[in-house]
């Protein structure tokens, strides 16, 4: 699972005077059945998120409201994603480590996800996340 697996995906956007109006439907705007929603808000200005990666677990993450950074790291590369828009949405596939910076005030940031919360699907030590991605690839370099 690298960097090049995730992407940012265009959500339906029905535009109407009234306000616009977006959905998301599991395994057709996003690759997998969503088992769970949750969403961070009241996030304090120069907080930071994430600093983990999941074992198997997929996720959509869309700024709902105002903004923030989502910084992608397979072990290899690193790539920064700027969400602003609640029509976009950004695809994270297994085994990337994420941070998420920069809130916004009044940001919330909505993520689906494909499985129900379990702590044992967490690398939380970057060393030992690395070292799962050499296991990964049979100890060839990174
Ligand atoms: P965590 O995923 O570690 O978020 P972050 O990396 O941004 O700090 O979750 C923070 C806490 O919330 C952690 O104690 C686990 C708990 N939690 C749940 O109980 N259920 C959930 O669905 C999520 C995402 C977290």
């Amino acid at each position: 699972m690298k960097l090049s697996h995730c992407r940012i995906i265009d959500l339906p956007k029905i535009a109407d005077p009234r306000g616009n109006l977006t959905f998301i439907e599991g395994g057709r705007h996003v690759p997998f059945d969503i088992q769970r929603v949750y969403y961070l808000y009241d996030t304090p200005g120069g907080a930071e998120r994430g600093g983990h990666a999941h074992k198997a677990l997929h996720q959509l993450i869309v700024a709902m409201s105002g903004s923030f950074d989502v910084i992608l790291d397979d072990g290899t590369g690193k790539k920064r994603y700027h969400l602003n828009r609640s029509y976009f949405g950004l695809y994270v596939c297994p085994m990337i480590w994420r941070e998420l910076d920069n809130f916004s005030s009044g940001a919330v940031c909505l993520v689906l996800a494909s499985n129900l919360y379990d702590e044992s699907d967490y690398y939380r030590d970057y060393q030992e996340y690395l070292k799962a991605l050499r296991q990964v690839s049979g100890g060839a370099p990174l």
